[in-house]
């Protein structure tokens, strides 16, 4: 099968299917390819914390409906160390801005319902995607369904396909400049069947390591623990999991970390990465086929979505003005904020984690970095604004 649409769109994550969304209520068609199943992308567990301006976003564009019914609003968080916690006053620091808990694979399945409602097209378990001809005003992706190669031509290419994707390595080489860091840690993730022993996120620093108490629900605790790159899940036995949680997060000899089934286990990589620019020819990169972000302070799924509100922007302008100033500044729009926040994720890490070659000196300027940033207003005000979500441009 041959058929074209405006903006031919890889991968169904929070950034494909967030810019299919916005592209759809400025009236521009696009039609969506993701490699796995539907099922698949709306059970897989990842990270659950939305800036407030990801929130508002989604209620504004009316998808926001399951969100604030069950999304969980936080005014504060606690960095706990020296066995003590000190809470960072989100709203009071920001004229009342929040987070919220909501888990990102619920925003994927309220973001298909909607573009299914609207008949929007989005193609699950295309196999073989490639895109092609980027370098003209006429690309192309080629995909395969049941054996058969179909090609969709389009006037643009939208590579939204993540870090592992595809797009990014067809760029063609000495195009794009990556950087990157990899950490010497990574996180052992459960969701359990527990309730929160905190109503606020609790990030921990502890001579044995990071440790983060998240939730998903007021029935479902999300926990995270430092551990090994390599990490092997097998020596990590539910109790010893919970026994190490217990000794990281307790703050003085009575906190009691509540415990539960474990429903899901995990370990998370740590990578800090940007390529630049984010745009070659008709074909442009979004979110974590951009850019990755460690996880200390759950920033992936909203950079992807600031990403394609730029970029959304910038193909309606296209489309309803003929201007193409927009799509030209794209990269250099997104890069801004990426690398704001690519700073702010690199910070929060090395603030919270034992590095495998620190010293006691090491450890001490962390402990006076922890003291400042919950004792100065200033600094505290400089880690809300930046937890919040900086604004967009
Ligand atoms: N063809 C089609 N689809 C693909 C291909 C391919 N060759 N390769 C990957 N995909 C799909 C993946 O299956 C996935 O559904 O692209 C989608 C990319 O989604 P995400 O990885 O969620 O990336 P993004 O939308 O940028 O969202 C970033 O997601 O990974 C988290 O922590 C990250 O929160 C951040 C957010
Ligand atoms: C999560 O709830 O999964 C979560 C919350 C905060 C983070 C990272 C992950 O910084």
């Amino acid at each position: 099968m041959n058929h074209r649409t405006q903006v031919g769109i890889v991968g169904a994550g929070p950034a494909g299917l967030m810019l299919s969304h916005l592209l759809h209520l400025a009236g521009i068609e696009s039609v969506l390819l993701e490699a796995r199943s539907r099922q698949y992308v709306e059970e897989r567990v990842r990270a659950g914390l939305l800036e407030q301006g990801t929130v508002n976003l989604l209620i504004e564009t009316g998808v926001g409906e399951r969100l604030k019914r069950l999304g969980l609003t936080h005014h504060g968080i606690e960095l706990r160390f020296g066995g003590r916690g000190h809470r960072i006053d989100l709203s009071g620091l920001t004229g009342g801005s929040t987070v919220t808990i909501y888990a990102q694979h619920e925003v994927i399945k309220d973001l298909i319902a909607a573009r299914l409602a609207a008949g929007g097209q989005i193609i699950f378990e295309a196999g073989d995607v490639g895109v092609h001809d980027f370098d003209r005003p006429t690309p192309k992706i080629r995909y395969r369904i049941d054996g058969n190669m179909n090609e969709l031509s389009c006037d643009f290419i939208a590579g939204c396909d993540g870090f592992h994707g595809v797009c990014r390595p067809t760029i063609p080489a000495g195009v794009l400049t990556m950087y990157d860091r990899i950490y010497p840690f990574a996180w052992l993730g459960i969701l359990a069947e527990a309730r929160p022993s905190s109503a606020e996120l609790i990030y921990a620093y502890h001579d044995r390591g990071f440790a983060l108490h998240s939730m998903r629900s007021p029935e479902i605790t999300r926990l995270y623990i430092q551990c090994a790159p390599d990490e092997d899940l097998a020596q990590w036995p539910d109790e010893r999991i919970w026994e190490e949680l217990q000794l990281r997060l307790a703050a003085g000899k009575d906190w009691k970390l509540n415990r539960g089934a474990v429903i899901q286990k995990g370990i998370t990589e740590m990578r800090s990465f940007v390529v630049e620019p984010m745009q070659s020819g008709t074909l442009f990169l979004a979110g974590d086929a951009a850019h990755i972000v460690p996880p200390t302070g759950a920033k992936g799924l909203n950079l992807a979505v600031a990403d394609v509100r730029v970029l959304a922007r910038a193909l309606t302008d296209y489309y309803s003005n003929g201007n193409r100033e927009l799509l030209s500044s794209y990269s250099e729009t997104c890069l801004r904020r990426v690398w704001k926040v690519q700073r702010f994720s690199w910070w929060m890490t090395s603030m919270l984690h034992r590095f495998a070659d620190d010293n006691p000196f090491d450890q001490r300027r962390q402990l006076a970095e922890l003291d400042y940033v919950t004792t100065s207003r200033a600094a505290s005000q400089t880690l809300a604004e930046n937890y919040v979500g900086l604004p967009m441009e």
